[in-house]
């Protein structure tokens, strides 16, 4: 059977990669396949995983381009060599630009870890969403799949989860707890929601 190519953009640990990379093995992501990694940090244990998962993998780092526009430009050219047809961003610390969003339209997953429109947006990212949910003092937070658009993280809704917070947190310990029970269950289950609609839509 046919499948969606899936490209997954990286910058650190890449435990919602391992999760995307399980789910596929185990047959919860049936309708695509991961055929690429890019990271923009080449000491991301997220390379490791692909590595050891014999997924090809490519470091594209902003520092050895001229401007935005190169970087992204050179990001696009791996896609495009690697014919992706869906990028799943996880855990990817840098804002793509509106021209490169266009290329791929509803193409572009993003997993943020809150309950969106709660803590996200510009600044906010990884731990520091996590400081900001327990100084706020919210008693249930979780994370976010949404279609990347021109906003950060401002896209249609696609899965969402909620997570307790408990007494005691800290933001290591809260972020540990919405990866395990949101982020690594709702990423996999809407890469294949949206691999499948590809798949029946067309390319
Ligand atoms: C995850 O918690 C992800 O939701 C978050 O960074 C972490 C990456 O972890 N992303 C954002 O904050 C994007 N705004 P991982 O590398 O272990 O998947």
């Amino acid at each position: 059977m046919e499948k969606v190519n899936i490209a997954v953009l990286v910058s650190g640990g890449g435990t919602n990669l391992q999760a995307i990379i399980d789910a596929e093995k185990s047959g919860i992501i049936k309708s695509g396949s991961v055929k690429l990694v890019i990271s923009n940090n080449s000491k991301a244990y997220a390379l490791e995983r692909a590595k050891q998962n014999d997924i090809e993998s490519k470091v594209v780092l902003r520092r050895e381009y001229g401007s935005d526009a190169e970087f992204e430009n050179a990001i696009l050219q791996a896609l495009e060599a690697a014919g992706i047809d869906l990028i799943v961003l996880a855990g990817f610390m840098s804002i793509l630009s509106p021209d490169f969003i266009g290329r791929y339209r509803d193409r572009i997953i993003n997993v943020h870890p809150s309950l969106i429109p709660s803590f996200c947006g510009k600044g906010f990212y990884g731990l520091k969403v996590h400081e900001a949910a327990l100084h706020y003092g919210v008693k249930v937070t979780g994370a976010t799949v949404h279609f990347v658009n021109e906003v950060p993280d401002g896209g249609r809704i696609i899965l969402q989860k909620a997570v307790e917070v408990e007494e005691g947190d800290t933001p290591e310990i809260l972020q540990k707890r919405v990866m395990a029970q949101a982020e690594h269950i709702i990423l996999p289950q809407a890469t294949e929601m949206i691999a499948r609609n590809i798949l029946f839509s067309g390319r």
